[in-house]
């Protein structure tokens, strides 16, 4: 009985411990720049995510006027009669179109408009909000009432409201700014922001409303500045680099669509916004210096994009009318980091209260190019050849495929992307251990493990696609990065992609962290990013090579300040992986910690289970030769001092 049964477990735990050689000296330095977060405004990432404005069409931006759509997330109180209309009068000229509010006759009690939100609004009490439009009457009077602005449940019931004089003495426009503290917190986000007269005093009259807007506390308080659970959620991960502004959504569908920096700078007043690649409005609240800012407040360096002569409708502008366009690229890099006596662009940047130039030593021309190498031949040598003339300290990133097309100027760095199965990922673990070192680098700016199914990468998720990263894709991507580990004397930088999600409108799946208007979702891949960016090695110690068509894989690296040996291994499959460290250092700690993320491969943290597989820590035996067992489905960072 005895013996079959442990013949029995013998069968159950096939593993073979696999025995990983430490070596005694480093191969080469890790870049500080290693591992960080992409982002473009997509499924709302920006506008209605990171960026905190709680009001969605704020300023009916891009839309047409006298149309429903136009009125999108807006909604009449009462009666009242709304259109958005091309105003006379526009409150600016980056801003044509007013809402224009008719209150009937005849009505008693509130009569105006809500908003409601990006898919809700969320209301807690002890926040202060703050809320501000601006109005004008088309036809000056002598009514004088009052405007009450509020926020309010879907079914009507107030949360918190206060009243303002508003008069019609002048045509012109009034700048409205309160601020709601609301003493109780909403049961749910499903609440509206609203302006409302009262209907039998305001009878008859008509109002002009232009760029409302409502901010919650924002993270460090910035003005117009970022949400703060998605900020915080997003700091934690200490990422050092920042991708912006995208992605496709540099691009625009028509080159007038483009993303250009100089209409993101300076009031929102004198922000058109535009219609962007994600199937929405962009307010570009979010703009150039808010990202800049917010890198500095992360602590963390962009890797900003310019817009490179390519529009994704398929638009590529012809060699001899690039140069507008390399100009306003030349402008763009002079607003981050120009001289304000030399520059205008810099000196924008003075008046915008940062006198100093911000830190840029990265920027990629366009984005996926590989869509148009044929042009991007000369896109890339024109852009490039003018730009390292004005900006030699700047490094470009090139976005096609690596060598192909051969480019001239020959690019030292380029953009990687990749959206594979999680097996692929784990296989592909090596991917760079072949590339020649020479002195061309690599970012590996896009990579998500997306779909199970190899022949249907981009399909729909009933064929295999994530719709939240799975511990299957997370285990894979971890694989995938100890191969980025131990290639970083190639590999600069590397990015999940994408970053954000809001849940009620994504346009694309699977993502690093959801939210929705209440509540943030960091992923078991956003969990694998964290752990791989918080425990960072500076030197890159080689060991005994994993299989490449394996399941496990590791990667072991040096802390030098505090003397720590850093390991980091992911086990891809289903059944426990016992693995014996031999480490070569004359003095070894006898205890180290572990940090592990493990779960059910098809485990995922959603809305409904938010931290169902997070990372656990525990104290492990350590010594000269240790063993350990990496569970199934897992990735462990075992750390402990040795040397
Ligand atoms: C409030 O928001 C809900 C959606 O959450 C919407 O259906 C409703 O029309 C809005 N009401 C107002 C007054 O804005
Ligand atoms: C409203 O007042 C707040 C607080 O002073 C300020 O931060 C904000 O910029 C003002 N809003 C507008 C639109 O002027
Ligand atoms: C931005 O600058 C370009 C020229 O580079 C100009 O055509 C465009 O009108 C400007 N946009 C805004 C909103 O100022
Ligand atoms: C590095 O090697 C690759 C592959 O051989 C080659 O295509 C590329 O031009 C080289 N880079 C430099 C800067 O020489
Ligand atoms: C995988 O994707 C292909 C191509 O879309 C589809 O035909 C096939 O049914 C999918 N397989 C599974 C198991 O979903
Ligand atoms: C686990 O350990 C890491 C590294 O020491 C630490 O940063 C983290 O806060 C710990 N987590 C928990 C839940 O204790």
């Amino acid at each position: 009985m005895l013996f079959i049964a442990l013949r029995f477990l013998a069968l159950a735990s096939p593993a073979v411990a696999v025995t990983v050689t430490v070596s005694a000296t480093a191969s080469h330095p890790i870049p500080t720049t290693l591992w960080g977060q992409m982002f473009e405004d997509i499924s709302h990432s920006g506008d209605g995510g990171l960026y905190a404005e709680l009001l969605q069409n704020r300023a009916f931006q891009q839309v047409t006027p006298n149309t429903a759509a136009a009125l999108n997330a807006w909604h009449s109180i009462n009666g009242a009669a709304l259109s958005v209309v091309a105003d006379t009068v526009p409150v600016s000229s980056a801003l044509p179109n007013s809402l224009q509010l008719t209150i009937p006759a005849g009505r008693t009690g509130p009569v105006g408009v809500g908003n409601e939100g990006y898919f809700g609004i969320k209301v807690a009490a002890g926040s202060t909000y703050t809320a501000s439009f601006h109005y004008r009457f088309p036809t000056a009077s002598s009514f004088r009432g009052s405007v009450t602005v509020g926020l309010q449940t879907s079914a009507g019931k107030s949360l918190v409201s206060t009243s303002v004089p508003i008069t019609a003495a002048s045509t012109a426009w009034t700048l409205v700014n309160v601020t709601l503290h609301p003493t109780a917190s909403a049961a749910s986000t499903a609440n509206n922001f609203t302006v409302t007269l009262d209907g039998a005093a305001a009878s008859g009259q008509t109002v002009h409303f232009a760029i409302f807007s409502l901010f919650p506390p924002t993270f460090k308080n910035r003005p117009n500045g970022m949400r703060v659970d998605i900020a915080t959620t997003l700091s934690e991960m200490a990422p050092s680099f920042f991708r912006l502004p995208g992605g496709n959504n540099l691009e625009g569908q028509t080159v007038a669509q483009r993303w250009q920096w100089n209409a993101t700078v300076g009031p929102l007043l004198s922000r058109p916004g535009r219609v962007g690649d994600w199937g929405y409005v962009n307010t570009d609240g979010l703009g150039l210096m808010e990202y800049l800012n917010w890198c500095e407040d992360l602590n963390m360096q962009p890797i900003m994009a310019i817009w490179s002569g390519f529009a994704l409708g398929g638009t590529s502008v012809a060699e001899a009318d690039l140069e507008p366009y390399i100009q306003q690229a030349i402008d763009q890099i002079n607003f981050v980091i120009g001289d304000p006596a030399t520059s205008s662009a810099a000196a924008l940047r003075a008046s915008l209260g940062h006198p100093a130039p911000f830190t840029l030593n990265y920027v990629e021309v366009g984005n996926e190019d590989f869509f148009a190498p044929s042009t991007y031949t000369y896109r890339w040598h024109d852009f490039v050849t003018a730009l390292t003339a004005e900006f030699p300290n700047i490094h470009f990133i090139a976005t096609t495929d690596t060598f192909d097309p051969i480019l001239s100027p020959n690019p030292l760095q380029y953009d990687v992307h990749v959206y594979q199965t999680p097996t692929w990922f784990a296989q592909n673990s090596f991917f760079y251990d072949g590339f020649e070192r020479n002195a061309t680098k690599y970012f590996e700016g896009e990579y998500a493990a997306i779909s199970t199914n190899a022949s249907d990468i981009f399909g729909t998720p009933a064929d295999g696609r994530f719709t939240f990263p799975t511990m299957q894709s997370s285990t894979g991507e971890a694989a995938f990065m100890t191969g980025l580990e131990r290639n970083s004397d190639i590999v600069f930088s590397a990015s999940y992609a994408p970053l954000l999600n809001h849940v009620a409108n994504s346009q694309w799946t699977p993502n690093l962290v959801s939210f929705d208007a209440g509540n943030v979702y960091p992923s078991t891949s956003f969990y694998v990013q964290k752990l791989f960016s918080l425990n960072r090695g500076d030197e890159y110690i080689p060991s005994t090579l994993p299989t490449p068509a394996g399941t496990l894989f590791w990667s072991v690296v040096r802390k030098t300040s505090t003397r720590e040996i850093i390991i980091k291994i992911s086990n891809t499959v289903g059944t426990a992986a016992p693995v014996t460290f031999v480490l070569p250092f004359a003095t070894v700690a006898t205890t180290g910690s572990a940090q592990v993320l493990t779960g059910a491969e098809t485990a995922s943290n959603t809305p409904t289970t938010p931290n169902l597989v997070v990372p656990k820590n525990s104290t492990i035996p350590t010594g000269k030769t240790f063993s350990y067992t990496a569970p199934a489905f897992s990735v462990s960072v075992l750390t402990l001092v040795a040397h």
